[in-house]
C-alpha cells in the first residue's frame, strides 16, 4: 500500500519533465476529478460546493474546493513547488566547436549538483511560443528521446578529478548536441519539426534540460525510490492527491503549487507574487463577502508549506543536528528554524503534529545544525502576501538538487494520509489563543 503511492509519484514525475508539464499534469488530474478551469483574465462566478482551478504562466497552479455549508469560513491551504534545478537553453542556443561539434548554450537554473548532470542522456522540455498569422500560442514541448549529454573529461586528462572539482557553468556544463551531422540553425529546426511548425514561426521558448534516467524503486527490501525532481514533485503530487480526497463543508480547501522556488520565488507566478492573494480575494468577493470578512477569514486560516527535507546521510551523519534529524520511511518532517527560514512556530507545530497523531502518521522534527545556514522554502515567502498560521513540512530525502534524488518508499503515503486528514478537519483558530481540530 505504501509502495503504491510512491509508484504514483514516480509516474507523475515521469510525465512532468518541466514545471509546465507538471502543471498540465496536475490540471489533468483536477479536470478528471470534476474541477472547472477558471481564467485569471475573466470574471469568476463561484458557487458554494464548487470545485475550481486556475493557472498562472502555465507553471503555477491553484485549485480550491468551496465548502457547501460556508458560514464564518476560512481557508486551509497547502503549498509546494513545481520547478527543480536545471539548465535553461539561451536564446542564441547553438555553440559551434571544433570538428563540427555543436553544443547547446545553457545557463544554470537554481542550485544544482553539477556532477550529477554529467555522462547521462538528457533531453529538452518546456514551453514554446508558436506564431500562426497574427496569433501566438504557447505550446508544451517534450522531446521524448535521448538527445543531449554533458561528457566528463577523462581522468587521464584531469588527474585531479577525484580531489574536488570546480565546475564552470559556461565551460564544463554545456551539453553536446551533434558531432557534425547538423548544420547551422538545426536546433531551431528540430524544435519546429517537433511541433509541426516552420522554424521562423518559433518566436519564443522556455526550454530546460532534463535527465532521461528512469525512476527506480530499489534497496534490499525495496525501501528506496530514486528519481529526478523528487524535490518538490513528491510533495506536489501527494498534496494534490490529499486535496482531491479531503472534504470540509465548512471551509475552503486550497491546493497551490508555485514555480520559481529554486530561484527565490520573486516572479509573477512565484510564491512571493500576488497569485495566492489574488485567488483568495476573488474567491471571497465572488461568494459575496466584504473586506472586513476577508481579514477574518485569513486570520482563521492555516497553511501547510510542503517541501522536501534532508534525511541523515549514511556517509555523513555529522552534517545534521544530533537530535533534530530525520530518516527515510519514518514519517513526515516538521521543519524548525529560529530565524524563521521555516515558518513553523509553537502554534503551527502543535496543530500539525496533533493532526498527524489523529491520522496515525509518524512525525519527525528537523532543524539545521546551528553552525549551518541550510536552505529556505515557500512558506516564509508566501506569507508576505497572505499572512497566516503556517507550518513547514516535507519528506526526508537524500542528495537534494542532484539530477537523481533518493527518498523513502513509505513516506509518500504518509504525506497523503496526513494531508487528507488536514483537508478533512475543520480547524477553528482564534487568533493565537485557541485552536480546535473538528
Ligand atoms: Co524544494
Amino acid at each position: 500500500m505504501y509502495a503504491q503511492t510512491s509508484r504514483e509519484v514516480l509516474n507523475f514525475i515521469q510525465h512532468s519533465p518541466s514545471c509546465f508539464h507538471a502543471v498540465a499534469e496536475m490540471a489533468r488530474m483536477l479536470e478528471q476529478a470534476g474541477y472547472q478551469k477558471l481564467r485569471e483574465s475573466q470574471p469568476w462566478s463561484l458557487t458554494k460546493g464548487g470545485k475550481y482551478y486556475t493557472t498562472r504562466n502555465g507553471s503555477s497552479i491553484i485549485a480550491f474546493h468551496v465548502g457547501e455549508e460556508l458560514d464564518n469560513y476560512h481557508f486551509q491551504i497547502t503549498a509546494s513547488h513545481s520547478d527543480s534545478p536545471s539548465y535553461k537553453v539561451k536564446e542564441k542556443a547553438e555553440l559551434k566547436g571544433k570538428g563540427g561539434y555543436l553544443q547547446l548554450n545553457t545557463e544554470g537554473y537554481g542550485g544544482m549538483i553539477c556532477a550529477s548532470w554529467l555522462d547521462r542522456p538528457l533531453s529538452l522540455a518546456g514551453r514554446v511560443l508558436v506564431r500562426q498569422g497574427n496569433r501566438i500560442t504557447a505550446r508544451l514541448l517534450n522531446i521524448d528521446r535521448d538527445l543531449l549529454l554533458i561528457p566528463n573529461v577523462a581522468i587521464h586528462m584531469n588527474r585531479e578529478v577525484n580531489s574536488g572539482m570546480k565546475f564552470n557553468q559556461q565551460v564544463d556544463m554545456l551539453p553536446l548536441f551533434s558531432a557534425g551531422a547538423c548544420g547551422e540553425n538545426s536546433y531551431r529546426e528540430l524544435i519546429a519539426q517537433e511541433l509541426g511548425a516552420q522554424p521562423e514561426d518559433v518566436v519564443g521558448s522556455d526550454l530546460y534540460l532534463y535527465p532521461r534516467v528512469a525512476p527506480s524503486v530499489w534497496g534490499a527490501q525495496e525501501e528506496f525510490i530514486s528519481s529526478p525532481r523528487l524535490d518538490d514533485l513528491q510533495c506536489a503530487y501527494t498534496s494534490l492527491k490529499a486535496f482531491l480526497q479531503g472534504e470540509n463543508p465548512h471551509g475552503v480547501n486550497v491546493f497551490s503549487c508555485f514555480d520559481n522556488e529554486e530561484v527565490g520565488s520573486g516572479t509573477k507566478q512565484g510564491a512571493l507574487s500576488t497569485f495566492l492573494r489574488d485567488v483568495l480575494q476573488r474567491i471571497h468577493t465572488s461568494l459575496g463577502y466584504g473586506v472586513d470578512e476577508y481579514c477574518c477569514a485569513v486570520a482563521k486560516s492555516f497553511m501547510v508549506s510542503c517541501d522536501n527535507a534532508h534525511a541523515v546521510h549514511p556517509n555523513h551523519p555529522e552534517k545534521t543536528d544530533a537530535e533534530n534529524c530525520v530518516y527515510m520511511n519514518q514519517g513526515i518532517v516538521v521543519k524548525f528554524s529560529a530565524n524563521q527560514k521555516y515558518t513553523t512556530d509553537g502554534i503551527s507545530a502543535a496543530i500539525f503534529v496533533q493532526l498527524c497523531k489523529d491520522a496515525q502518521v509518524p512525525v519527525q522534527t528537523f532543524a539545521n545544525r546551528s553552525d549551518m545556514a541550510g536552505g529556505s522554502t515557500l512558506g516564509n515567502l508566501s506569507t508576505q502576501q497572505v499572512s497566516l498560521h503556517t507550518v513547514d513540512v516535507g519528506l526526508p530525502q537524500l542528495a537534494m538538487h542532484s539530477a537523481y534524488e533518493t527518498a523513502g518508499v513509505k513516506d509518500s503515503a504518509y504525506m497523503v494520509q496526513a494531508l487528507t486528514a488536514f483537508y478533512s478537519t475543520d480547524l477553528k483558530i482564534t487568533d493565537s489563543d485557541e485552536f480546535i481540530l473538528d
